[in-house]
């Protein structure tokens, strides 16, 4: 069970893309825990809906399935499953042509004055599509919401379009763009920990801080997504979504309520003050790197292009430096990392403090660290705070660096739920807080877009890096210039 239990309103929800990998990796499992957790209504109904001809039967079995693979097998209570299952129906649907659309209108009719929900779990060329013809058919109540995953565009053009084509049929209010990252548990503990707590605001800027870390490692290749991946690469999967986000939460200014409008008012003004990175500029300031051929945890992996199967000067990995021009930000670096096929799956966000002014302390009583504060996103998420303490014992004055450690996982003992879970219960609440809003995309993209220009001009492709290390050296150079390095995650 998770700690809390606030129950949403009768809702039915259309899930465009039903058989795919985001619905019954994620979508589903998360439903399901909502249900066996009493959030989620018995009267809920789901419709997944996909081109693919499958009975309703057939569906409801390969979900069965799938919960078996996504759902841990303390939480897979039978009963349980076979009454959620129950709840699923599925439509076989054409996107563009005529079939399946007067079944789906039929089934939403019994269900006209619930809160309607389509999730498009799609291919984003869709987006537009599907959402004109979601209008044209009639299926937009005052209650209806839409959800669509990233990517929103591949730039800012094309992000302005889709964000227009679904503009064009739903309201800013029942658009949500989700970013999973701000659904995780740790992520918005990082709200708390600024914003709950009157220790840290008064240190939170240039004067104490020194810099900011943000790292978001992982240890998977692309698989079966390197047709997606290829035409990505980290900066549009990564950064241009989840680690802005992330810098957004670090920098932003106190919002002056926790409600959609003012948090995400903040988060903009961030995106807004990132100091462009010129074309002329991205040299210095990013990092490109692609994975070689290398061993994780002993095991042996190939390369990304060996993956692929053709030649590609996609990025796998990327550091960047990034400034915030702000009176509270300005001359504090904030570097981004992010990777697959790096030495372990971490995300964790280092602040880094100045140095004391001036030490009293012998030389002998060893170095006075600087202190640092650790927000461990996943896994083990919790908070460190490195402090300066004397090493017990007689033997004079020797310092030597502790961590305060709260890890959440042994404070709280609950199931952390799954970003997915909580984010799906937001939309039906019709709480934006954790959603991107139109001009947050549109800003990030403004960001990003030179710095794609700027690689693009240029003459050097990605730098490799051995499967399993930290990156390419050129990664690490990019803060030893500065005097500076790279905390690893967990240390
Ligand atoms: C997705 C990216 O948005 O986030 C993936 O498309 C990445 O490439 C994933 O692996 C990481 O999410 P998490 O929750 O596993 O950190």
């Amino acid at each position: 069970m998770t700690a809390q239990i606030i129950p949403v309103q009768n809702f039915d929800i259309v899930v465009f893309g039903g058989t795919g990998d985001l619905a019954l990796r994620k979508l589903l499992p998360g439903l399901y825990q909502r249900f066996r957790d009493r959030q989620m209504p018995e009267a809920a109904r789901v419709c997944a809906v996909s081109r693919r001809e499958v009975s309703s039967d057939d569906y409801r079995s390969s979900v069965r399935q799938a919960l078996t693979e996504h759902v841990n097998a303390d939480d897979l209570v039978p009963d349980e499953v076979e009454k959620f299952l129950r709840l699923l129906t599925y439509v076989s649907l054409d996107a563009n042509g005529s079939k399946g659309w007067p079944d789906l209108s039929e089934w939403l009719a019994s269900g006209v004055d619930k809160i309607r929900v389509f999730y498009l779990a799609t291919a984003p060329e869709l987006f537009g599509p599907v959402c004109a013809r979601i209008g044209s058919e009639g299926l937009v109540t005052e209650q209806t919401r839409v959800v669509i995953e990233k990517p929103i565009g591949k730039d800012l053009a094309s992000a302005r379009a889709v964000n227009d084509a679904v503009g064009a049929v739903f309201a800013e209010r029942q658009i949500f763009r989700i970013d999973h990252y701000l659904g995780k548990e740790t992520v918005q503990n990082l709200m708390a920990l600024r914003f709950a707590n009157a220790l840290f605001e008064p240190i939170w800027n240039r004067a104490a801080i020194d810099h900011v870390q943000i790292t978001v490692s992982e240890t998977v290749g692309v698989g079966n997504r390197a047709d997606y991946y290829d035409h990505s690469g980290a900066l549009r999967d990564m950064v241009q979504n989840h680690m802005l986000q992330l810098l957004c939460l670090v920098a932003m200014e106190p919002p002056s309520a926790m409600d959609a409008n003012s948090v995400r008012d903040e988060k903009l003004k961030v995106l807004s003050a990132l100091k462009p990175i010129r074309p002329g500029r991205v040299e210095q300031a990013t990092v490109r790197g692609q994975y070689a051929a290398g061993a994780i945890g002993g095991k042996a992996v190939p390369g990304y292009l060996e993956e692929l199967g053709r030649d590609s000067s996609t990025e796998t990995f990327l550091a960047i430096k990034a400034e915030i021009d702000t009176w509270r930000w300005s001359g504090v670096p904030f570097y981004l990392r992010t990777g697959k096929r790096l030495s372990q799956r971490a995300s964790e966000i280092v602040v880094q403090m100045r140095p004391i002014p001036h030490s009293i302390f012998p030389r002998d009583a060893g170095e006075v660290r600087p202190n640092r504060l650790v927000i461990r996103l996943q896994p083990d998420e919790g908070v460190r705070l490195y402090l300066m303490s004397k090493d017990p014992g007689p033997g004079g004055m020797r310092l030597k660096t502790t961590p305060l450690n709260l890890s959440f996982g042994e404070t709280f003992k609950v199931r952390y739920p799954d970003a997915y879970e909580r984010l799906l219960m937001d939309v039906v609440r019709g709480n934006q807080t954790l959603f991107m809003r139109k001009d947050e995309v549109e800003a990030a993209w403004t960001w990003c877009e030179p710095i794609l220009a700027g690689w693009q001009e240029s003459d050097e492709g990605p730098e490799a890096y051995g499967a399993g290390s930290w990156g390419p050296t050129g990664g690490i150079a990019l803060m030893v210039r500065d005097g500076r390095r790279w905390v690893e995650p967990g240390t």
